[in-house]
C-alpha cells in the first residue's frame, strides 16, 4: 500500500516561481511514489478573504490550470477542491470539539497574522479555527505525509497534538499522526530580496509574459558593491545568482566566474537569466494555453477529483460517527 500524501493551496492569486519551486516541483515528483491528494483550500482563503470574495473561484481555476500545466496528473493524483468536499467542514466541527482553545491562541502562526495583517479583519471565531480546519483536511484522508513549508509547521503540530487527543479520547487508532515533509529547496527569494510572496508584489507568475519577464528580472536587486562593470562581484551578496543557482543548477560555475572576475555585466547577466526563465516557463504556458481551450474539462476533472475524494472522506466521517456515537 502506497503512503498516503496530502497538501493544499489557498486561491488568493497567480501562482509564482516560488510556488514551483517550493510545492509543484515535489508535487509532481510524489505523484508515482505515494498516493496523492491535491486541494485549492477554498474555505482556507475565505478565512481571511471573507470581506472581499469575488476573486476566489476565478484563482481556484487558474491555480488548478497551473497544476495541470506544471505536471499535475488527474490519472495519478485526486485534485479536487475543499468547498466540494463537505466533509471537510463536518470533521473540522467534530475537531474543534476537543481543540484546546489555548494550543490555538498560542499557535505562531495566528499570533503572526493577526499583528501583521493590517488590511483584513481577522480577529474572528473562524480564522482561531484555521488550524483546525487544516487538520481536518489532513485526517480526512488519514493522510500520512504533509507537503508543506517551514511556515506551516506549527499547524502540522497541532494537527499531530489533535491525533493524539482524539485517539485518546475515543480509544482507537484511527487517526495515523502525520509528518511533515519539508521541501528541499529554499525558498525562492522575490525580486527584491524579501521572500516571493504575491502580498509583497514581489513575484514572477507562471504566466507571466516573456515581455514582463525581462521587465521584472531587470529590476532585480544586484551586489549593491557592484556599481561600476570593473567592479569584481560577490555572487553570493546577489539575489540574480540565486536563481541561476535553483533554476540552472548547471550554470552555477560558469555564473561565479563571470562574475567574480568581472567579465560580465549586471544587465547582460540578468538579460540571459531571463531569456533562460522564459524558455523555462515556456512548456508550461503551452499547456496552459492548450488547457485553456477546454474550461469545462478542467471542471471535470474537479468534479471527478471531488467524487474520489467523498469516497474516502465519507469513510472517515462514517468511523468517527460512530465513535462519537452520532
Ligand atoms: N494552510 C496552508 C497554506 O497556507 C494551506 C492548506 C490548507 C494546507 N489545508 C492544508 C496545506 C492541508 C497542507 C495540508 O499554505
Ligand atoms: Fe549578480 Fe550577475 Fe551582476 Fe554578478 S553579474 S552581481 S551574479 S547580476
Amino acid at each position: 500500500m502506497k503512503k498516503i500524501i496530502l497538501s493544499g493551496m489557498r486561491p488568493t492569486g497567480k501562482l509564482h516561481l516560488g510556488h514551483l519551486v517550493g510545492a509543484l516541483s515535489n508535487w509532481v515528483k510524489f505523484q508515482d511514489d505515494y498516493d496523492c491528494l491535491f486541494m485549492v483550500a477554498d474555505w482556507h482563503a475565505l478565512m481571511t478573504e471573507y470581506e472581499h470574495p469575488d476573486n476566489l473561484k476565478a484563482n481556484m481555476f487558474d491555480n488548478v490550470v497551473d497544476w495541470l500545466s506544471c505536471g499535475i496528473d488527474p490519472d495519478k493524483a485526486t485534485i479536487f477542491v475543499q468547498s466540494q468536499v463537505p466533509e471537510h467542514l463536518e470533521l473540522y466541527f467534530i475537531l474543534s470539539l476537543i481543540t484546546p482553545l489555548g494550543l490555538l491562541e498560542r499557535c505562531p502562526t495566528y499570533k503572526e497574522q493577526l499583528r501583521q495583517v493590517a488590511n483584513r479583519d481577522l480577529s474572528t471565531y473562524g480564522f482561531l479555527g484555521y488550524p483546525v480546519l487544516q487538520a481536518a483536511d489532513i485526517l480526512l484522508y488519514k493522510a500520512n505525509a504533509v507537503p508543506v513549508g517551514e511556515d506551516q509547521l506549527p499547524h502540522l503540530e497541532l494537527t499531530r497534538q489533535i491525533v493524539r487527543k482524539f485517539n485518546h479520547l475515543y480509544k482507537t487508532t484511527c487517526f495515523p499522526e502525520p509528518k511533515a515533509m519539508l521541501a528541499e529547496t529554499t525558498r525562492l527569494m522575490g525580486l527584491d530580496g524579501r521572500k516571493m510572496s504575491k502580498s509583497y508584489d514581489n513575484y514572477i507568475a507562471l504566466s507571466e509574459t516573456p515581455d514582463v519577464i525581462r521587465k521584472k528580472v531587470q529590476s532585480m536587486i544586484t551586489d549593491p558593491q557592484r556599481i561600476r562593470l570593473t567592479d569584481c562581484g560577490h555572487p553570493d551578496k546577489c539575489n540574480v545568482f540565486s536563481y541561476y543557482v535553483t533554476f540552472f543548477p548547471l550554470m552555477k560555475k560558469e555564473v561565479l566566474e563571470r562574475c567574480a572576475k568581472a567579465k560580465i555585466g549586471c544587465t547582460e547577466c540578468k538579460k540571459e537569466l531571463a531569456s533562460k526563465l522564459i524558455d523555462l516557463l515556456a512548456p508550461i504556458q503551452e499547456k496552459r494555453h492548450v488547457l485553456l481551450k477546454d474550461k469545462q474539462r478542467i471542471q471535470e476533472i474537479l468534479s471527478f477529483g471531488a467524487r474520489r475524494a467523498r469516497v474516502k472522506a465519507g469513510a472517515t466521517m462514517q468511523e468517527v460517527k460512530e465513535l462519537l456515537k452520532i
